[in-house]
């Protein structure tokens, strides 16, 4: 029997990934609904740090009346060399599905390759497709369907802004990337995903007329090194007032969380009406909560 894992958004039938926003969208209206996972275990493994994808994981298993367990890659063998295969064989024996967070997309697929239960990517370098759940359910929730609709990706081309390449394929939305030269997206898909996806070094012009400007850290975890070098790289695409004005009149801002105020985006934009972060991060649960009931 093959395991359904969910390691980018490209893993599941478009009918399902869209399937999940709708009912993280019917679960927030009423948790009552919720499957029952009693007896289950989502086990979770960080091998970085975590606020919202964490906290999101271990209270949507116990609203659903689960439980989880939380290991640090530090505290547990992972952290003096235990290989991930290994790790993934003893884990998957005893736990119902397993989050990771780690480094190397390819590190998530080897664990996925050893594991008797479904996998989910809690975030790696290239991808973070559980943000996109969230950021999809937030758009639908204020503005309805997203089909048809422009998206600006103002910044580093990272792993959320690769999911939000997959996600312009998986919700049918047309994405326009501005980033500084070098910090493009991975090349093959963009190439893969040119009928929707596209280029412009220009963060006007990319956000002219858009329904949702997002951006996401100039450095994230594990590039703390090339934040001096990143921040003069980046000076010219911080999301400003001045910015958001290009966007249409009811135009979202979105960010993933943590933010950099004064850095990808000034105060005024973050803290204003259009900015729907916090929803984006409540919605975490909601939509994580929908993602375990399809996986577990
Ligand atoms: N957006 C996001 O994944 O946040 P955390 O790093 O806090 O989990
Ligand atoms: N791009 C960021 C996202 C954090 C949720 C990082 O990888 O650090």
């Amino acid at each position: 029997m093959t395991i359904q894992h969910f390691l980018t958004l490209k893993d599941l039938p478009v009918v399902d990934i869209r399937g999940i926003v709708e009912r993280a969208i019917e679960l927030k209206n009423d948790p009552n609904l919720a499957a029952n996972v009693s007896r289950k275990t989502l086990g979770l493994v960080f091998e970085k740090s975590s606020t919202r994808t964490r906290a999101a994981f271990e209270v949507a298993m116990t609203q659903m009346g689960g439980s989880s367990m939380f290991l640090k890659s530090s505290d547990s063998q992972l952290g003096r060399g235990e290989p991930i295969e290994d790790t993934s064989r003893v884990l998957s024996r005893l736990v119902d599905c397993i989050a990771l967070r780690t480094d190397k997309h390819s590190k998530l697929e080897n664990f996925a390759e050893h594991s008797r239960v479904p996998v989910i990517n809690a975030l790696t370098d290239e991808f973070h497709p559980c943000q996109l759940l969230a950021d999809m359910q937030t758009f639908i929730e204020k503005r309805g369907d997203i089909s048809g609709r422009s998206v600006a990706w103002i910044g580093d081309g990272n792993n959320v802004c690769q999911s939000y390449i997959n996600a312009a394929e998986v919700f049918n939305f047309e994405l326009r990337i501005s980033c500084p030269k070098g910090f493009e997206p991975n090349k093959n898909l963009l190439s893969n995903n040119a009928k929707r996806v596209y280029l412009n070094s220009d963060p006007i012009s990319a956000v002219r007329g858009t329904d949702l400007v997002v951006t996401d850290v100039w450095a994230s975890m594990g590039q703390e090194t090339e934040q001096k070098e990143r921040a003069s790289a980046f000076k010219n695409y911080q999301v400003t007032s001045e910015l958001m004005s290009y966007a249409n009149q009811y135009a979202l801002f979105m960010h993933c969380l943590p933010a950099h105020r004064g850095e990808e985006v000034s105060c005024d934009v973050i803290d204003a009406h259009d900015s729907v972060v916090w929803d984006e991060a409540e919605n975490r649960m909601h939509s994580q909560k929908a993602l375990l009931e399809l996986l577990i």
